[in-house]
């Protein structure tokens, strides 16, 4: 199978251009620089901005593909030039979109395929609705060959998932406490980058996934206490002082947090994962969060160039616990 990654060096794209590389695909990725990670062996590396359809169209030729997985749409500018460019020259065409996209308060859990998008403020959300419908248009009134795939949250271990970051780690090593929004027990969903390789990789390909839309998540649902606490655990704190504050409160300290909290973070999400399961036999997630988190603590314990501490955020977090 020919697979062509666009932006795919990130850090979903690149476990996922492995792990297509391992199952015997020819996996061609397209960035604007020189990727942070290097490919992975047999990986073959082109260089254009991928939104400058001249330019790619330029460095793809007349090559055809049996997939396009697009990493890098997130406006509809980003996208409009791709049914022309690929339909008749890719089997498939994805769009790599986010659990985001469905609408917050969720009227209905689980969240499915069929849950109502919408976001008329956050603009993350609201741009990938919008490449969405465009590139949907496309698929229904012509041949373009559109899948539809959503991550929720994925990390690996270059991330620490919690908005705080390190700042959050070097917190709680330092018997300081960490804000959690709301009371901790909103629920979320991890997964790690290798697993959703795992899972995407079988939807590629001119298939049973054509003309579908796909939410890739991990069946692995945690409270925000948890995660804080299977990090403190992982970075070797046994008691974090964790204090809980509402998300209005936390926005008026870190306003930067503002949107994410009111349009996502705050939200119980839960996904009924049983589309992805009928669309890739079998697949289940391997990485627990326990083994995730030990993985991120003990890489970013070899990187001490990785653990920043944001001091502002830190204040903030001291004046909003004063307050
Ligand atoms: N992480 C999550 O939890 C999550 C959740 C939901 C959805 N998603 C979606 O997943 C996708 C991100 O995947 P990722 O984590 O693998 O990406 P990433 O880490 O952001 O990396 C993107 C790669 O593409 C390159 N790139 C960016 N713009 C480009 C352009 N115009 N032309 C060519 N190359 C370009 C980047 O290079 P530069 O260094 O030059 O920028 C980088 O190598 C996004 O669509 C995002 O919305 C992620």
């Amino acid at each position: 199978m020919r697979v062509l990654f666009l932006g795919g060096a990130g850090m979903i794209g690149s476990a996922a251009a492995a792990e297509a590389a391992a199952r015997g695909a020819e996996v061609t990725v397209v960035t604007r620089s020189e990727p942070g990670r290097p490919p992975a062996e047999g990986v073959r590396a082109l260089r254009a901005d991928v939104r400058d359809p001249a330019a790619l169209g330029a460095v793809l030729g007349g090559a055809e593909f049996d997939a396009v997985v697009n990493w890098v749409g997130f406006t509809p500018d980003d996208v409009r030039s791709h049914p022309e460019l690929f339909t008749g020259r890719a089997g498939q065409y994805v769009f790599i979109s986010t659990c985001s996209v469905f609408g917050r308060p969720v009227p209905q859990l689980p969240i499915t395929e069929s849950s109502p998008r919408r976001q008329p403020v956050f603009g993350y959300p609201r741009d990938k609705i919008a490449c969405e419908l465009l590139l949907e248009d496309a698929h229904r009134t012509g041949d373009f060959p559109l899948t539809i795939v959503r991550p929720s949250h994925v990390y690996d271990r270059t991330v620490i998932p919690v908005l705080a970051g390190w700042t959050a780690i070097e917190r709680m090593r330092a018997g300081r406490p960490v804000v959690v929004h709301g009371d901790g027990t909103s629920l979320w969903s991890l997964m790690h980058a290798r697993d959703f390789a795992r899972a995407l990789v079988p939807l590629l390909g001119p298939g049973h996934a054509v003309g579908e839309s796909v939410n890739v998540v991990s069946g692995d649902i945690l409270t925000w206490d948890q995660i804080h606490l299977t990090l403190a655990a992982a970075a070797g704190v046994r008691d974090p002082l964790l204090r809980h504050r509402a998300s209005e409160s936390i926005a008026e300290h870190v306003p930067g947090w503002a949107e994410v909290l009111e349009h996502d973070f705050r939200h119980s999400m839960l996904f009924d994962t049983s589309k992805l399961r009928s669309l890739v036999p079998g697949f289940a997630p391997e990485v627990s969060f326990a083994e995730g988190a030990r993985e991120s603590l003990a890489h970013y314990d070899a990187h001490p160039e990785l653990r920043t501490v944001d001091h502002e955020l830190s204040r903030a977090f001291d004046a909003l616990l004063a307050d």
